[in-house]
């Protein structure tokens, strides 16, 4: 059985290299080692990031999925689109004639194992998949690349609706990004604003709410931990039936100008985007951070804390969110 008591640093190093080889997201590393590399704090040893090669474990170089600029802008492009970039038509033809389609972002899924809402087996099994009977703490880690596209628009990710019960938190663990957040209060009032994340600063998504990211110093590595909704909650089931559901992006997007100046980069906002966002700053969904534990950072939280702790931080912020008059 797996338990907090069978868990050492040295036990889950293993686990996590044994869950990515199985994953064959490790390939011998041909980076020259001595090279810019720097330790990240992911909560186990072992992990260094190097701005040439990545995320590094051991001698292995750790496998990510990179993000096109195409790919996001001509989903933006669509009828229907899921994603709102700034002028995503330009951008499209910049792709398709000029051949400009540079990575955005490297993603690292799951770069550790889901774990399980339950203390009883707090981490599945090795070589078994995720079950969707059971609900489950994911761990994501994400490079973001610096840059500005041609149309302004600072370098960022896709952006997408959380459910109306997940939990998502965000650190920068290096370089700083600005987190767009958008949604609807439990009265039904909309909420826009943006949060700037230096290393070490956790950003806490509330609940059903939209996001983006964008990256102002980068390379930014951004690792966060989210939740599914319970399958056992009968609202969330609901809920799930419509998930697919089609919710149109929200269409903002974070513009510098002609120097580049990344300190204050200002949200513009289309004009449908004006009518409905009218209330760009609330400043109580902003103090909704303050639910965030300040002790611990956040990989070290995901691995270490006792599943009865991330739940009542889940139910927490949960209620919070219910019964806060916002
Ligand atoms: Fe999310």
């Amino acid at each position: 059985m797996d338990t907090i008591s069978t868990y050492s640093d040295r036990d889950l190093h293993d686990y996590i290299v044994t869950s990515l080889l199985e994953r064959k997201l490790l390939e011998q590393n041909i980076c020259n080692q001595k090279e810019d590399s720097s330790d990240i704090s992911l909560g186990i040893h072992s992990f260094r990031y190097q701005t040439k090669c990545g995320l590094l474990i051991d001698n292995w170089k750790v496998v990510s999925t990179p993000k096109f600029l195409f790919e996001i802008a001509n989903n933006g492009n669509l009828s229907s689109p899921q994603t709102y970039l700034y002028r995503s038509q330009y951008l499209v033809e910049l792709c398709s004639v000029k051949n400009y389609n540079p990575i955005l972002y490297n993603a690292y899924r799951d770069i550790f194992p889901p774990r399980t809402k339950n203390e009883q087996s707090r981490y599945i099994k090795q070589g078994h998949e995720a079950s969707n009977n059971i609900s489950y703490w994911y761990a994501d880690l994400v490079e973001y690349l610096p840059g500005v596209l041609p149309t302004g628009e600072l370098f960022r990710s896709t952006g997408h609706w959380n459910s109306e019960h997940q939990i998502e938190i965000f650190e920068t663990l290096i370089g700083k990004v600005c987190i767009i957040i958008a949604g609807y209060t439990p009265k039904g009032e909309p909420y826009l604003f943006k949060q700037i994340c230096s290393p070490g600063h956790l950003c806490l998504i509330p609940p059903g709410a939209w996001h983006l990211t964008y990256v102002l110093d980068g390379p930014a590595l951004v690792f966060n931990i989210y939740t599914e909704p319970s399958a056992t909650d009968i609202e969330v089931r609901r809920w799930q039936t419509k998930k697919y559901e089609w919710r149109p992006p929200v269409e903002v997007s974070l513009i510098v100008d002609d120097e580049h100046q990344t300190n204050d980069p200002q949200m513009l906002l289309s004009k449908e985007a004006k009518q409905e966002w009218k209330n760009e700053y609330l400043k109580s969904v902003h103090s909704f951070q303050k639910l965030l534990p300040k002790t611990t950072s956040l990989p070290t939280m995901f691995l270490f804390s006792h599943s009865n702790d991330l739940k009542c931080l889940e139910e927490e912020i949960i209620q919070h969110w219910q019964l806060e008059t916002y």
